[in-house]
């Protein structure tokens, strides 16, 4: 049997540097790569020793999971690790956004990583781990990007009671919980610049050897890579919701 790693959103950013760090670190027979550009999944061949298996899939098509599904039935791999790291945020106003934008983030951030959790879970064994891309938004509201932490706390939520039910099983569950991090994320997030300056802004491959770091390590249900990240999860955990949004409308200035 085949010991693989499942990681979606692995054309680029976080999941990119999940697939080059594990090729490093583990000794998987394959690493099957999940994104919709093929091309970029192809190019990750280039860059690691391990099998690449491109699966070009759009996670937002329900169609993607039954796909998926048939693989894995076909192959019968063991899963040790599953990331799922595919995502979008989207900036601005409330009143400014558009329904398929809000409707995606749903989608992709929260839905389908349930979906690819529930797909490949039948796969991963005693000693597996699964990680899931959450958000520093997910501990509070945030103004201007409501629809984007709603949809991060949902993944929280749904790691940490996932992360107590597969506990007997020995299978490990850890939400990452990223503040602002150096990706393409926000080509797609930002496009419309709402926000002229980051305060802070951590390496993919520091939060990646973090996420990697506490899941192997430590029995943890979250992390919170970066001091400054932890000093703002800190603070959402002492202070009411409308203060900490008043705090995060002073260290992130969006413009409408
Ligand atoms: N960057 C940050 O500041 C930050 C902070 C906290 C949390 N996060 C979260 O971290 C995760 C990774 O983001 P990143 O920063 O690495 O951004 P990124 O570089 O933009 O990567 C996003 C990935 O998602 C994939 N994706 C987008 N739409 C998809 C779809 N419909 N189906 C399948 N895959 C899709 C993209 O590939 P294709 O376009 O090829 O499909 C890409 O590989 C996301 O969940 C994001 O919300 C990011």
């Amino acid at each position: 049997m085949k010991n693989i790693a499942i990681i979606t959103g692995a054309s680029s950013g976080m999941g990119k540097e999940f697939v080059i760090q594990a090729d490093t670190r583990y000794n998987f027979d394959e690493i099957w790569v999940i994104a919709r550009r093929k091309e970029r999944l192809e190019e990750l061949s280039n860059l690691v020793k391990t099998k690449i298996v491109p699966v070009p899939l759009d996670l937002t098509d329900n169609a993607s999971f039954d796909i998926l599904a048939k693989k894995l039935e076909e192959e019968t791999p063991n899963v040790q690790l599953l990331v799922n790291c595919s995502g979008y945020g989207k900036f601005g106003l409330f009143e400014n956004s558009t329904p398929s934008d809000n409707a995606g983030m749903i989608d992709l951030n929260f839905k389908a990583l349930v979906m690819a959790t529930q797909t490949v879970l039948p796969y991963v064994k005693e000693g597996g781990k699964i990680i899931e891309l959450g958000s520093i938004s997910g501990f509070m509201p945030i103004a201007h990007v409501g629809v984007y932490a709603a949809s991060k706390a949902g993944v929280l939520s749904f790691s940490e009671a996932l992360a107590k039910e597969l506990k007997p099983k020995k299978i490990k569950v850890l939400c990452v919980c990223p503040y602002w991090v150096k990706t393409e994320f926000f080509n797609r997030a930002d496009e419309k610049e709402h926000v002229k300056k980051y305060d802070v802004m951590y390496e993919a491959s520091f939060v990646v050897k973090k996420a990697y770091n506490t899941i192997d390590k430590t029995n943890r249900h979250y992390v919170v890579p970066g001091a400054y990240a932890k000093l703002i999860r800190f603070l959402s955990k002492i202070l009411p919701h409308k203060l900490m949004m008043a705090i995060i409308s002073m260290a992130i200035k969006f413009e409408n």
